[in-house]
């Protein structure tokens, strides 16, 4: 990255924000003096109002009750606190749906769904767009120059997909804009295959789940059209806000490897990216860590705001363990570490009905402070309150990139064979882990990103290859990068139309060419072994029988009838190298090999460290801040480089030499950086 630094996400909060989604209206005004209190005594500074308040806040058409919320944001005011002002468009009122079906999104049957829940509307209702847009525009008019507010964060979670009437008709309007012709649709989509040619666009429909599932290119235009289609809503709302607040930023928080949307076409219309972190039950620190790079890289490296993550455990998944005593802290910094530069909670207070009160929160049924989880925030928000500015906007530098593609998992989702769990994130995320494990930085870029800064680029299952980014690849290897990638890779074009020859637009810089795919039962394996004698791996799921076209033959396989053909490849390109692993390898595999490959840049790990040790590197325009953190419930001691003396940011004092931390402990050390 070239910037050295960035600003704080409002500069009239140069602090790390901490802070979450508070609910007041589900709550009688008697406790709004006890929660602003509480949040005092835990630093819980910045409040997330008005999410879900729309009924609230417009309990009919014509009738407009801001009241309450003025209150709220005075107290929060007077008592020190900001506030993120959500718009509640995510849920909308029952007098809504009722007056005007046509705001009910439709399931992928075509019908409309009843009443209830949230993000139940249709993105291409007319109704709610208008209501939308109105209500976004009230809140600016009445709540812009509140000295309180800090950013907008508008509606929440979009996703899903519609499936009406109202949105197939917008559909063809949106193919018609895109292809032009239908014959040129046709064409894209390969309709001749079992006589589904078009000769009407009004015969185009939504993928239903009882229609037109086998068109791929079909199902991957929906789901760009949907994705398009929320992202309208968003940049309405977005743009009303903007028009009489044009200086607040402007946010939606998103969730991570969220299937549906294109986050990385939304994040352009994003003044800031924010997100939600709700790790599954197996994730491990290594997948957590993955996201937040993630979001990190959305806006090409600019800090992200964690907008939600629970204070103790979750509800909504089969078995809800709490965090462990420190891992609320751990996973707080593991945030800063990647990027982040807030701290905040989903939820506040635990509400008493609906389906998340067994959801965690600040403040329990009980409505004490004297429990672990308020002690564990406070101590928390007390220690982020000493840290200050000195991260925020800080960069976090890195020399790999690894590639992450919406629309490649979407097609990479559809395609029907050669093996049915094609586990594209699973594999982007075990790629990743090999780096993770070596305390080596890591951007996440995506098929649009410039590559111009990085010495590799490593692009898993890059089954789809967008127009021009082969030339990017190639021009990143011609000028001494290394580019690798996997089996099922460069096999389709944009539109799912299969390259004819694989891997396609790939195939210059890799040098080789792939003849066939077989897959691999669970349990089967084959082996990679190695040319140079170093030994053999296991490796599993798909192996693409492949051909050198002047690749240097770097293993080969060990067992069936293509034992002994090449099982990785290695093309000297220009004055850089492009990789090919034919199948799935063993994690130690990509240990090895990526340790040879940074050598060759000599990108070494930031500090070397017992497993689960984690050591990441924030900088700022004077300082080097490198994250210790330790995954383990068990004390672990780092050596820190001989000579280096550390300012230890969180205790205050010196630090060099060995540096014991316990389980789940965290360490920032500052280091001045060199003029
Ligand atoms: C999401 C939502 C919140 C809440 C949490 C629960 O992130 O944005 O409203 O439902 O999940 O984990
Ligand atoms: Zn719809």
């Amino acid at each position: 990255m070239a910037r050295s630094q960035f600003g704080p996400i409002n500069p009239r909060a140069p602090f790390i924000w901490h802070g979450g989604d508070y609910n007041p209206e589900q709550w009688p005004p008697e406790t709004w003096d006890t929660d602003v209190a509480l949040m005092q005594q835990s630093h819980f500074n910045v409040a997330t109002v008005g999410v879900f308040s729309w009924i609230s806040l417009q309990p009919e058409e014509d009738r407009f009750t801001f009241e309450w919320l003025d209150t709220i944001l005075d107290k929060l005011h007077a008592s020190g606190r900001a506030v993120c002002l959500a718009t509640p468009t995510a849920a909308q009122p029952a007098w809504m749906s009722q007056r005007y079906p046509d705001v009910l999104r439709a399931g992928d049957s075509g019908q409309r769904n009843h009443h209830g829940a949230r993000v139940n509307f249709c993105p291409n209702s007319p109704n709610y767009r208008r209501l939308a847009v109105n209500m976004a525009t009230r809140l600016a008019e009445r709540y812009g120059r509140h000295p309180a507010l800090l950013i907008w964060h508008v509606a929440n979670e979009y996703g899903g997909a519609c499936f009406c009437q109202t949105c197939a008709a917008a559909f063809r309007g949106w193919l018609q804009q895109k292809y032009g012709s239908l014959g040129e649709l046709n064409a894209r989509w390969w309709t001749p295959f079992w006589g589904h040619t078009y000769t009407d666009w009004q015969q185009i429909e939504p993928p239903y789940a009882n229609g037109e599932r086998l068109t791929h290119g079909l199902t991957i235009d929906y789901r760009r059209f949907q994705s398009d289609s929320m992202l309208e809503c968003f940049k309405l709302e977005r743009d009303a806000l903007r028009a009489i607040t044009p200086d607040l930023p402007i946010t939606t928080n998103l969730m991570g490897t969220y299937p549906h949307l294109d986050y990385r076409a939304w994040a352009k219309e994003l003044d800031v990216v924010s997100w939600d972190c709700y790790p599954w039950p197996s994730a491990n620190p290594s997948d957590i860590a993955f996201l937040h790079d993630l979001n990190r890289g959305l806006k090409d490296g600019r800090p992200f705001i964690l907008m939600e993550q629970t204070p103790s455990s979750q509800n909504w998944q089969p078995v809800n363990a709490l965090k462990r005593p420190g891992v609320l802290r751990l996973w707080s910094y593991l945030a800063l570490a990647h990027g982040a530069d807030t701290v905040m909670y989903f939820q506040w207070r635990r509400g008493r009905g609906g389906c998340e009160k067994f959801h965690g929160a600040v403040v329990e049924h009980g409505g004490r402070s004297d429990t672990r989880v308020f002690r564990e925030v406070s101590t928390l928000g007390a220690e982020l309150a000493s840290l200050g500015a000195t991260m925020l906007g800080a960069t976090t530098p890195a020399r790999v990139a690894i590639l992450f593609d919406w629309n490649n998992w979407w097609a990479l989702d559809a395609a029907i064979g050669p093996i049915q769990d094609k586990a594209y994130v699973a594999t982007v995320r075990k790629h990743y882990q090999a780096l993770w494990r070596r305390n080596v930085p890591v951007d996440v870029v995506f098929s649009d990103s410039d590559l111009s800064g990085y010495d590799m680029l490593i692009a898993p299952l890059l089954h789809m290859v967008k127009p021009g980014l082969a030339e990017r690849i190639e021009a990143l290897v011609a000028r001494g990068g290394t580019f690798v990638t996997t089996y099922f890779s460069g096999v389709v074009d944009e539109t799912d139309l299969a390259f004819e020859g694989y891997p396609g637009p790939l195939s210059k810089v890799l040098g080789m060419r792939v003849e066939e795919i077989d897959a691999l039962y669970d349990g089967q394996i084959n082996h990679i072994v190695m040319a140079d004698g170093s030994g053999s791996y296991t490796c599993a799921r798909l192996c693409d029988i492949i051909h050198s076209e002047g690749a240097h033959v770097y293993a080969t396989y060990g067992d069936d009838f293509y034992a002994g053909t090449p099982a990785v490849t290695e093309n000297h390109f220009g004055d850089g190298w492009a990789y090919y692993l034919a199948s799935d390898p063993e994690e130690s595999f990509l240990d090895t090999f990526y340790k040879r490959l940074l050598a060759a840049y000599a990108i070494t790990p930031l500090l070397t460290t017992p497993p689960g040790v984690e050591v990441t590197l924030r900088q700022t325009e004077r300082q080097d801040l490198l994250f210790i953190l330790n995954h383990n419930p068990a004390e672990a001691t780092i050596g820190l480089p001989a000579g280096a003396r550390y300012a230890d940011r969180l205790r205050g004092q010196e630090i060099s030499g060995n540096l014991r931390l316990a389980g789940y402990d965290v360490r920032i050390l500052a280091l001045a950086r060199a003029p």
